[in-house]
């Protein structure tokens, strides 16, 4: 399989994307190191990757604090002998009109989506050089990377910033055998999401907003976010993948 012998480390785990992003590593070989914030969401997840046969580490982790990624790292290690990947799935996000937005919120997603993944991408890149193997990283950016999304100013921003660092680690990383790509999802349904789905109008703005008439399922961004952490994706670094449906693609009149 894939990723048979290979320890994936997945911030975000517990939920949404990250969960389904576990789920299929173990599904191709991987061990799983699952973190997150909610302690109980990265067990269940931790649960679903035992039931391949593989093993899993839940681990509690806020993304925010170096301390905190530092011990992750060190437990992920503990647990499982070795790190090769990592995803960076832990996210937040607001929905406030940019001149309403208070301070504390733009510092809470800035710290999340952007802190979090230097944070994490550094700990675990150190421990990748010092591994000497080479290793995969892949963030998770969003088509609010690549365009600007209303009511979302600091989403919008940490996402274009997960952008930069993406191609800044890639440079810094490529003499060390160690790609770096980000993923830019359009609508996935997860808890992040799962608001819109009550509001008839929201749903059928997502449906003309996407060509493609539809949302995606995290299983589907999993499926990308796989390949990019696979042997397949060696000569890949520095990118930012749309998935979404050709959200990205053009605005109709
Ligand atoms: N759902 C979408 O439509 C969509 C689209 C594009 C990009 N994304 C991105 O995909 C990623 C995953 O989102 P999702 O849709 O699976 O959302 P989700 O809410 O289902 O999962 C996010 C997870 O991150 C965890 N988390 C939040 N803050 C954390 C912290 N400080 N430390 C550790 N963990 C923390 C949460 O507990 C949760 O389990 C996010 O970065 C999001 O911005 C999502």
């Amino acid at each position: 399989m894939r990723f048979d012998n290979k320890c994936a480390l997945v911030t975000g785990g517990g939920s949404g994307i990250g969960r389904a992003v576990c789920l299929a590593f173990a599904r191709e070989g991987a061990n799983v190191g699952v973190a997150d914030v909610s302690l109980e969401g990265a067990e269940t997840t931790a649960q679903g990757v035992r039931k391949s046969g593989r093993k899993a580490v839940a681990l509690s982790v806020d993304v925010t604090d170096p301390a905190s990624v530092q011990a992750m790292v060190n437990q992920a290690v503990a647990a499982l002998g070795r790190i090769d990947l990592l995803v960076n799935s832990a996210g937040v996000r607001e929905i406030v009109p940019f001149l309403q937005l208070p301070f504390a919120e733009w510092q809470r997603v800035i710290a999340t989506n952007l802190t979090g993944t230097f944070l994490c991408s550094q700990a675990v890149a150190q421990y990748l050089v010092a591994q000497g193997k080479g290793g995969k990283i892949v963030n998770l950016a969003s088509v609010a990377g690549l365009m600007a999304v209303p009511n979302r100013a600091a989403y919008v921003s940490s996402k274009h910033a997960v952008v930069g660092l993406t191609k800044e680690m890639a440079l810094e990383l490529a003499d060390k055998n160690i790609q770096v790509n980000a993923v830019a999802p359009g609508v996935v349904r997860t808890s992040m999401t799962e608001s819109y789905f009550d509001k008839p109008e929201v749903v059928e703005g997502l449906k003309r907003a996407h060509p493609a008439g539809r949302w995606a399922l995290p299983e589907e961004i999993a499926n990308l976010i796989l390949f990019l952490a696979s042997p397949d994706a060696d000569f890949i670094t520095g990118a930012t993948f749309p998935i979404d449906g050709g959200f990205m693609a053009g605005k109709a009149f």
